[in-house]
C-alpha cells in the first residue's frame, strides 16, 4: 500500500472525492499578472525566460503566492522539446512560437535525442528550485506537449489554421511521419522523466490539437503515443500520476481515458459536465472545464458557472480547472473571486 498523500491534488488524482475540489489553472502564470509582465520585460526573449531557472521558478510561484492554488505548474513551454532536439525556435511578440519547418524524413534525421539532457537541464533545475520552495500542500506539476500537438508546431512551423502540412504528411506517408512521432514519444518520456526525477509530483500531457483528427488518425497519433508515454512513466516511476488533455476530442474522450492509462482527463469547455460525469468519472478523475472567458466576465455569471461545475462533477473525483488557458485580458481580481468561491462549502 502506498501512503495516502497529504496533497489534495494528488488525492483527487488517486480517485478520492473531496468536499472542496483541488484546483489550478492552465496558463496560471502569464500576461494577466502584472508581476509576470515585470519579469518578462527583464528577459531578452521567451526562450531565455524558460531556460533561466531563477526567473522560471519565480514565475511558477507567482500565482501560488497570490491565490494558493493546489498545483504549481512548471513555467516552460511545449516547444522546449523541439528546441532541445535541435529545431530553431523563436517567439514573435504576440504571435506565438515560430519554428524552422520539418517536412520530411531528412528533417527528422537532423533531430538529435542525445541533446535533451543537456539542453533541458535548466528546466530540471527550475523544477528542483520550485520543489524546495513549495508549501507542503501544493503539488508540483510537470508537463509536456503530447507528440501529436508538438508535431503540429514542428511541421507547420508554428500555429496553423487548417494544419494541412502536418495532416497531409501523416495521411500521405504514415511511415515517414511515424519516425517523427516515435522520436517525439522517446523524447517526451526522457523530458518528463527528467522533470519527475527533479521533483515533479504529477505530469500533464497537453494535446491541444487532438480534436482536429478523424477517428483512425486520432487512434494512431493521439491515443497510441499517449499510451506508450504513460506506460513508460508508470513502469519507471511506480504508479506515477498522469493527466491527459486531449482538447477537442469530443466523444473520443472516453476511449482516450480508458485506453491510454491516464489517471485524469482534462476536458475542454465544449464537453458537457453531465456527459463527463456519466461517461468519464467512472473511469478516472475529471479536470476542467470553466470557460476562460467566464474568468474575464466575472460577477454572477462566474459564480453560477463555478457552482454548476461543482454540483455536477464535485460528487466524484474532480479537479477544478479551466477548459483552456487563462487569457491575458483576465482581471486578476476575478481569479481572486474564483479562489474564494472554491473554498466555499456547497449547499447540501
Ligand atoms: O500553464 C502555465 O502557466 C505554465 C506554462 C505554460 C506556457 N505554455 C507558458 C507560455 C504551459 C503549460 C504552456 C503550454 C502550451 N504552449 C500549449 C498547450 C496548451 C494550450 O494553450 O493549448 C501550447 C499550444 C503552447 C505553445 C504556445 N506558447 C503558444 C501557441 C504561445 C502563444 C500564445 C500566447 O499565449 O502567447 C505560447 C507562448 C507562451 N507560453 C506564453 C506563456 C506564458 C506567452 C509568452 C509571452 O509572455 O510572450
Amino acid at each position: 500500500m502506498q501512503t495516502r498523500s497529504t496533497k489534495p491534488l494528488l488525492q483527487a488524482l488517486a480517485g478520492e472525492t473531496l468536499s472542496l475540489p483541488p484546483w489550478w489553472l492552465m496558463r496560471q502564470a502569464g500576461r494577466y499578472l502584472p508581476e509576470y509582465r515585470q519579469v518578462r520585460a527583464r528577459a531578452q526573449n521567451f526562450v531565455e525566460l524558460c531556460l533561466t531557472p531563477v526567473l522560471a521558478a519565480e514565475l511558477t510561484l507567482q500565482p501560488i503566492r497570490r491565490y494558493g492554488m493546489d498545483g504549481a505548474i512548471l513555467f516552460s513551454d511545449i516547444t522546449m522539446l523541439p528546441y532541445a532536439l535541435g529545431q530553431r525556435l523563436t517567439f514573435q511578440e504576440g504571435e506565438g512560437p515560430v519554428l524552422e519547418r520539418i517536412e520530411d524524413p531528412a528533417g527528422v534525421a537532423r533531430l538529435d535525442l542525445g541533446r535533451i539532457a543537456s539542453s533541458l537541464e535548466p528546466v530540471f533545475e527550475t523544477v528542483r528550485r520550485v520543489s524546495g520552495a513549495l508549501d507542503p500542500r501544493t503539488a508540483l506539476i510537470g508537463f509536456a506537449g503530447a507528440p501529436w500537438t508538438v508535431a503540429t508546431y514542428m511541421v507547420e512551423g508554428g500555429g496553423s489554421r487548417d494544419f494541412r502540412r502536418v495532416k497531409s504528411w501523416a495521411y500521405r506517408d504514415s511511415q515517414g511521419f511515424a519516425a517523427l512521432m516515435d522520436l517525439l514519444v522517446e523524447g517526451t518520456i526522457e523530458y518528463l522523466a527528467g522533470q519527475i526525477e527533479a521533483g515533479a509530483e504529477l505530469v500533464q500531457l497537453f494535446d491541444s490539437w487532438a480534436g482536429i483528427l478523424p477517428e483512425p488518425a486520432c487512434e494512431r497519433w493521439v491515443i497510441e503515443p499517449t499510451k506508450r508515454i504513460v506506460a513508460a512513466l508508470k513502469s519507471r516511476f511506480a504508479n506515477f500520476p498522469v493527466i491527459g488533455f486531449p482538447r477537442g476530442a469530443g466523444v473520443l474522450h472516453e476511449r482516450y481515458l480508458r485506453e491510454t492509462g491516464v489517471d485524469g482527463i482534462g476536458i475542454d469547455t465544449a464537453v458537457p459536465p453531465g456527459y463527463a460525469h456519466q461517461n468519464l468519472q467512472p473511469h478516472g478523475t475529471v479536470q476542467g472545464n470553466l470557460d476562460p472567458v467566464m474568468l474575464i466576465a466575472g460577477g454572477m455569471a462566474l459564480e453560477e458557472a463555478v457552482r454548476r461545475l461543482r454540483r455536477v462533477l464535485g460528487g466524484g473525483p474532480y479537479i477544478f480547472n479551466l477548459g483552456h488557458g487563462v487569457l491575458p485580458e483576465t482581471p486578476p481580481e476575478n481569479v481572486q473571486a474564483l479562489a474564494r468561491l472554491l473554498t466555499e462549502p456547497m449547499d447540501p
